[in-house]
């Protein structure tokens, strides 16, 4: 932090959290409580939960409240979830609702699982011919795994572990450069932990196989471990989530747009994103808005999954849409394709209160179930969106959360909300504009 008051701090994690406190309101407010004070209200009553959330980070001094909203009526493969979801953004839940309803009434979401692949790497450099090195891969492969034995026979109980080993030679575009890619199931765990210290277990492994193996040259021992971490690439952790029915079911829409008309636009919006990376970056952050949610309620790593889909959107070479649309012979189906990396034991799945309970409330579902609900959830959410924007545009439905969001923030009363929202229906909405409404309204009560 700059400036000439502020001077650095050292030892700063050791400081209880009312220190922390009073060194932030001594510094940053000149002695006034008012930011101590805001930051302590929002302490939980329960001492135990929140030393549990402070334990999730460090130099925690606060919570930061975010919304925890339900979307009942969703149907995926036969079975009807309600999902608790998590998002600061107005219009998100309600969106991801009404298109949960819409399609619980023509079949809902029927999904496919096409992998739970994960992926870690080893990049290391190694000055000997790469020839040799691919023809010991086999005996390196299993000197690597028998020394990681202790860290692997859990996960192969639960039936998991380590399921295939690759070397890749990059000595083409950075000498001596090598990588070994290692797949890894994970059942219901996301599994980072456990990608995570295999790797480094190979990375003593392999120092210690260049050392000792008779095959290796006594001119090349030295093998020079660059680092070992998992990929949030994981294009073999993939779920698909589909909607479809004839075009002539899909009702009529706003602005008394017909079936055919509504499908077609649909379609094309969606080619859209698969042909511009500008609309397909707003169309994918769309999907990620109730992915996110639903990963957020349920303690999972909502940046681990963003970065996967991103780049899986990406993978052709240029950034498209995570969803397609098809009418053919009168049937309207729409898809939705995604990496999902994502656990439902260990990590904050199990220790937030909050996580576990979304958990219950989707019936403790395995990973795989997981990735089906989180994959549906992203297809309505995209469905909606799309379906707003070809045909009312998004600000209708945003505009009236909007206004709420400002009536509360004014304390307007329930009356006074009424008459607000009904003199704002067919008008543009902005704070000044509502404030001074209710200033008026207030004047002539
Ligand atoms: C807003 O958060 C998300 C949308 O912009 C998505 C889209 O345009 O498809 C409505």
């Amino acid at each position: 932090m700059m400036g000439t008051n502020k001077k650095q701090v050292s030892g700063f994690s050791k400081w209880s959290k009312v220190q922390k406190l009073d060194w932030l309101r001594d510094t940053f407010t000149g002695g006034e409580a008012g930011l101590k004070n805001t930051l302590e209200s929002f302490w939980l009553e329960d001492n135990s939960i929140q030393k549990v959330i402070d334990g999730f980070s460090e130099n925690t001094v606060s919570n930061f409240i975010l919304p925890y909203g339900l979307a009942p009526n969703f149907l995926i493969d036969g079975e009807t979830y309600c999902v608790p979801m998590v998002i600061e953004e107005s219009s998100v839940v309600a969106a991801a609702s009404a298109a949960a309803k819409y399609w619980y009434d023509r079949g809902g979401f029927k999904t496919e699982i096409k992998g739970t692949i994960k992926v870690g790497q080893l990049h290391f450099r190694w000055s000997g011919d790469p020839a040799l090195l691919q023809s010991r891969f086999d005996d390196i492969e299993a000197w690597l795994r028998h020394h990681a034995t202790t860290l692997t026979e859990n996960m192969e109980k639960r039936g998991g572990g380590i399921t295939s080993l690759e070397l890749l030679d990059f000595t083409d575009r950075e000498p001596g450069l090598f990588q070994i890619r290692v797949h890894f199931e994970t059942c219901d765990s996301m599994g980072a932990n456990f990608i995570n210290s295999v790797l480094e277990n190979f990375s003593d492994s392999l120092e210690n196989y260049f050392i000792d193996s008779p095959h290796i040259p006594e001119d090349y021992r030295d093998v020079d471990i660059i680092m070992a971490i998992l990929s949030n690439y994981t294009p073999q952790c993939l779920v698909k989530a589909e909607v479809s029915c004839p075009v002539s079911e899909l009702g009529t829409f706003a602005n008394g747009m017909l079936a055919e008309q509504l499908a077609e636009k649909f379609r094309l919006a969606v080619n859209i994103a698969h042909i511009d990376p500008y609309r397909a970056t707003t169309h994918n952050k769309g999907i990620f808005n109730g992915i996110d949610a639903v990963i957020l309620a349920t303690g999972n790593d909502f940046r681990a999954t963003e970065a996967a889909g991103h780049t899986y959107a990406a993978r052709m070479g240029s950034y498209r849409s995570l969803s397609h649309c098809e009418i053919t012979d009168g049937i309207f189906r729409f898809w939705l394709e995604i990496p999902l990396a994502i656990g439902t034991v260990g990590g904050l799945t199990s220790l937030h209160p909050l996580a576990r309970t979304s958990l219950e409330i989707l019936g403790n579902p395995s990973a795989e179930q997981l990735m089906r609900i989180i994959a549906s959830v992203g297809l309505a959410q995209n469905f909606a969106a799309v379906r707003s924007l070809v045909t009312t545009g998004i600000q209708q439905g945003h505009m009236k959360m909007h206004l709420q969001n400002i009536l509360s923030h004014l304390g307007a009363t329930e009356q006074e909300s009424a008459k607000i929202s009904s003199h704002f229906e067919n008008k543009t909405i902005s704070y000044s504009g509502v404030r001074d409404y209710l200033q008026n309204l207030k004047g002539t009560v």
